[in-house]
């Protein structure tokens, strides 16, 4: 595990000299990053340090105030709100601290959802989700509404989620924090172990350094720019 700011591969996900303000307050004060196809990175550092802001630059949910973002070349930052929309909806999956999983579909529905929106039928959506929901180890709470399970099982929902539809990039603020430790390392390592097997890149953010052991690469955040990992 390194904790260089760029890969030492090709790049899949580059940032360059991202900056980014809330009014006077600064989040982000040029972060450049690169990020190799298939690697799995994590973004540390204290709170306020600007974790969630790059990551929702990379993901193309924030444009920057300046600086860029590529995704394998075709620049994000420039692309209009509808494709950066369909770039989203396409080529990334999410996973953030609190699953944002529908409260009124069952965890099958919910994971189905990436699939009906790139077009497949309800049916087989339904299949495919039933089968990830097996391989995360929820399949008994299929059938269950978000508020009728775990905290532990909506997190695997919302992997199961993300994973579904064999997205290019996975981003995940914090996807374990709101769990106990046990099911914090299971959900943790369902993320990084499945997207590896099946070539998915990865930025997750994490408060908890006890969860960086299968990543690639750790890049820390101070103060809105890259510091030297721990
Ligand atoms: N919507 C917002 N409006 C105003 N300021 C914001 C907003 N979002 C973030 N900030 C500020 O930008 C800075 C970076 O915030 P960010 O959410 O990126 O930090 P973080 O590292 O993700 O923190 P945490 O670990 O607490 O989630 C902080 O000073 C924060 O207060
Ligand atoms: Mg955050």
């Amino acid at each position: 595990m390194s904790g260089s700011a760029d890969a030492s591969g090709p790049l899949l996900l580059e940032a360059r000299d991202l900056a980014l303000s809330y009014g006077p307050t600064v989040a982000l004060r040029g972060v450049s990053l690169g990020v190799a196809r298939g690697e799995i990175v994590a973004l540390v550092g204290p709170s306020g340090s600007g974790k969630s802001s790059l990551l929702h630059c990379l993901a193309g949910l924030v444009v920057p105030d300046s600086g860029n973002v590529f995704l394998d070349g075709t620049e994000v930052s420039r692309l209009s709100d509808d494709d950066r929309t369909r770039l989203r909806r396409d080529r990334f999956g999410f996973v953030l601290q609190f699953g944002h999983l529908v409260p009124d579909l069952t965890l099958a529905e919910n994971v189905s959802l990436p699939l009906l929106l790139r077009g497949r039928s309800r049916v087989r959506a339904l299949r495919e989700a039933h089968a990830l929901l097996d391989e995360l180890g929820v399949a008994e709470s299929a059938a269950r509404c978000p508020g009728e399970v775990s905290g532990g099982q909506q997190q695997r929902a919302a992997v199961a989620r993300a994973l579904v539809a064999g997205p290019e990039v996975v981003f995940a603020d914090e996807p374990t924090g709101a769990l106990d430790t046990a099911n914090g390392d299971v959900v943790m390592s369902l993320l990084t172990e499945r997207s590896r097997e099946r070539g998915i890149t990865v930025v997750v953010v994490t408060h908890d350094h006890s969860r960086l052991a299968a990543v690639d690469r750790v890049i820390r955040l101070v103060d809105g720019a890259t510091a030297a990992a721990a």
